[in-house]
């Protein structure tokens, strides 16, 4: 993989021709999947390419190092060791792993935000021998430190929880709530799936022992695929219950009598990945990678302010973080009393606006290759949808 540096010349505005759905859509659905950019058709179509040409004999002279260039993309994104991130098929997947390799023996308890996406709980619920413990949320829109400090203690096996709720945005402070969990013996464990991308992550320097996102949303790549960030430490320590070939020593020793899993994070891996997804991710990250994440999370924050100044310009009342820090790319407006969310995101998208609907919200999601003039006419036609009848 060889992106460019990032370069502070080239305007962030200029990125838009990679994306060709820009060109007839208004799209601010990026927390749900990101827009395909033509690098990664190009990485797709190669592969489709390659494929034709040349059978099985690709994976060992090209597919091979292509999911070592996605991975050590992947590190040099999160700031981490290649030996400490994993590819897995899903957040799901990559958090269950980790969590089946975790001795609940002497201490049965994982505790969770109550607005976590839910197949986060779902990695426990499943287990008779574990309690879930769920921190609720006084505002319905993010979690205080307080009520995480009232809920971990010594009977904590696992913290996990969102850096970026899915349904409101909240920014979690996640630093307290690492010092809470490991002064009490915890695993702490990210679901990133709503921040890689948005927010420039390094997971180490957010006290994570394990860091979990993929290229789906805003990080660019499509569905099929997740990335999974082990803190070097804590990796020997961790051993998944069920192993896959990707995840031993020997990979290619074929050898059914003995496990001896790898001693980085790979041990993780659930077996093939999916390498459609493989070469449109790596589009992604380049593209990321290249923009350069500090500048696109300033940016994604300049349209976030844009846009809520608008809606509330227009009489729309949006929910979202009163303090400035907590907030993210992702804003919800409740839609109004009688009316249906998906019906209205449906007619959005028949007037070529795309988001989404959650619940009785419309969620908006803005990437840095928006704009403020598609904030605004986002913002009309949301006007004019709500108004209809
Ligand atoms: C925060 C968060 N976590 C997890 C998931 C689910 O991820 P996966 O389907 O890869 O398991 C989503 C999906 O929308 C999400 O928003």
């Amino acid at each position: 993989m060889t992106p460019t540096p990032p370069s502070g010349e080239r305007p962030l505005e200029s990125w838009r021709d990679e994306f060709p759905i820009l060109r007839h859509t208004t799209y601010l659905n990026s927390c749900s999947l990101g827009a395909l950019s033509r690098r990664s058709l190009g990485y797709v179509g190669e592969f489709h390419a390659l494929w034709n040409a040349m059978g099985a004999a690709a994976w060992y002279e090209e597919w091979w190092g292509r999911l070592d260039a996605l991975r050590s993309g992947v590190a040099t994104f999160w700031n981490a060791e290649p030996g400490e991130i994993a590819l897995s098929s899903s957040v799901s997947a990559a958090i269950g792993s980790v969590a089946s390799g975790i001795d609940y023996g002497r201490r049965n308890r994982v505790v969770v935000a109550e607005m976590d996406f839910p197949t986060l709980a779902y990695q426990w619920m499943g287990r008779s021998e574990v309690e879930v413990v769920r921190v609720p949320s006084d505002d319905g829109i993010g979690v205080t430190t307080e009520r995480w400090l009232e809920a971990i203690d010594d009977r904590t096996a696992v913290v996990a929880t969102s850096h970026v709720f899915f349904s409101t945005g909240f920014v979690q402070d996640l630093p307290p709530i690492a010092e809470a969990a490991h002064r009490a013996g915890a695993l702490f464990i990210v679901d990133g799936y709503q921040a890689a991308g948005q927010l420039d992550v390094d997971a180490r320097a957010l006290g994570a022992d394990v860091y979990a996102s993929g290229p789906l949303k805003w990080m660019l790549g499509g569905p099929g695929l997740a990335y999974l960030w082990v803190r070097r430490e804590r990796i020997e320590e961790l051993a998944p219950a069920a192993p896959s070939w990707f995840g031993v020593e020997d990979q290619f020793g074929f050898d059914i009598e003995k496990l001896h899993l790898r001693d980085d994070a790979r041990r993780f891996e659930p077996g093939t990945p999916a390498l459609s997804t493989v070469h449109s991710a790596l589009g992604g990250l380049e593209i990321l990678l290249e923009a350069g994440m500090p500048r696109v999370a300033e940016r994604i924050r300049t349209l976030t302010d844009d846009l809520l100044e608008r809606l509330a310009g227009a009489g729309l009342e949006a929910r979202y973080a009163s303090d400035p820090a907590r907030r993210s790319g992702i804003v919800t407006v409740e839609v109004p009393a009688g009316r249906d969310a998906k019906v209205l995101a449906d007619r959005l998208r028949k007037r070529s606006v795309v988001v989404d609907a959650r619940d009785r919200f419309i969620r908006i999601s803005p990437h840095f290759y928006n704009t403020v003039e598609e904030n605004e006419v986002l913002v009309d036609e949301l006007g004019r949808v709500f108004e209809s009848g």
